[in-house]
């Protein structure tokens, strides 16, 4: 699969307006992302639950214009309009334009929401990004008559295929990790040796039957630190570039990676704990031994950690922790302990949250048609 693939045929249908809205949920790297070269092509494969209940609703309304030369559109998050938000929409209509030749010639309104607060320090991109994918490969779909086409080939791609591919290539150059939250419940995305049809540019499903303990997995997700982030991913991820650990770095994630690969299969438990949480803090160690350093962590996060792992060193619990880049923690653990570790967040790590809040998520099966007219 090279971009050209991506290329639709000349669009068949006129059309003048209409809308489409899908909601699209966020997902958590048990496999990193961290760090990224040019056209948002990662460094390194990643591997994703998708969750279920962490969602962006996005509705995409669009009206011919006849100025053809700029993009047009308005963004509004519950009801508000935000002008804020537009350089990255703007950054991401450029880069998709060649696989969207339409986007000059409508107006767009587009209308968002979060399940989860918006300061809660949840990064909504994933979920946003690969929702507003979705809304235009829907209007893609009604200028190609129901066929999304690519110019590669001459009959139409198997339809939803095709589809979820091409949203989930054009998710990418949003925001690279949004490229994962279009299906679910595992998605691997990246190019390796070890996942058959692996690609650097769009995600692709865990092509393994996953072990019966990982079904319905966990994640209720801390919130330690709703503020804005001091460092954003973008520029964590540049940091990468002449980082003194940054090889080493990218080949354990192709280890670990197909290490994980073995214990999802398997439903080897210890081993993913011992994976994920590596994982977790080699993220963070990437971020403390870049030039300039940081730390997105907080002392609550620590706490928590600790707290975490005395739990199960008492217990024999099989919870275990993720971090993305932010202070939150993600509770990961067995749908049959649900009982016992809500108990334990609910007494013991509830305290170290603002406002003593969380969420609690799942794994989820991916994004979702809402309406079309
Ligand atoms: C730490 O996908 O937010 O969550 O491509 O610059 O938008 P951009 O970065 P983004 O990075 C996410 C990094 C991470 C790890 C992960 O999700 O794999």
């Amino acid at each position: 699969m090279t971009e050209a693939q991506f290329i639709p045929k000349t669009y068949t249908k006129a059309v003048e307006n209409g809308s489409f809205t899908w909601s699209s949920p966020s997902n958590i790297a048990l496999v990193k992302y961290w760090g990224k070269k040019k056209d948002q092509i990662p460094e390194n494969p990643s591997i994703s639950f998708t969750l279920n209940n962490c969602k962006t609703t996005t509705t995409l309304s669009f009206s011919k214009k006849t100025d053809k030369e700029k993009f047009s559109f308005d963004v509004f998050l519950d009801g508000e309009k935000k002008d804020g938000f537009k350089p990255k929409i703007e950054t991401f209509f450029k880069r998709v334009e060649t696989y969207l030749p339409f986007l000059k010639e409508y107006h767009f309104k587009i209308e968002t929401s979060n399940t989860f607060p918006h300061s809660s320090g949840i990064a909504s991109s994933a979920s946003g990004m690969s929702a507003l994918a979705l809304c235009l490969m829907s209007v893609e779909k009604e200028l190609l008559n129901g066929q999304v086409i690519s110019s590669a080939v001459d009959k139409p791609q198997e339809d939803d295929a095709y589809f979820i591919q091409k949203a989930s290539f054009l998710a990418r150059l949003g925001s690279g990790s949004a490229c994962r939250s279009l299906e679910g419940d595992l998605v691997v995305w990246g190019k390796n040796d070890f996942i058959e049809g692996s690609s650097d540019l769009f995600g692709v499903k865990f092509p393994h039957q996953v072990h019966d303990v990982f079904k319905n997995y966990q994640d209720t997700i801390l919130l330690v630190d709703k503020g804005e982030k001091q460092v954003s991913s973008t520029v964590g991820h540049n940091l990468m570039h002449g980082h003194p650990f940054a090889q080493e770095r990218f080949k354990q994630a192709h280890e670990n990676l197909e290490a994980i690969s073995t214990i999802l299969q398997e439903g080897e438990l210890d081993k993913f704990i011992a994976l994920v949480e590596s994982e977790a803090l080699t993220l963070h160690a990437m971020m403390m031994t870049s030039m300039p350093y940081f730390i997105l962590m907080k002392p609550n996060t620590l706490q928590i950690i600790n707290k975490i792992w005395a739990f199960r060193a008492e217990t024999g619990s099989k919870v275990c922790f993720t971090l993305d880049a932010g202070a939150n923690v993600h509770v990961l653990y067995p749908e049959k302990e649900a009982t016992t570790v809500l108990e334990f967040i609910q007494t013991e790590l509830a305290e170290f949250c603002q406002n003593g809040q969380f969420i609690n998520d799942k794994v989820g099966f991916g994004a979702k048609l809402i309406k079309s007219e």
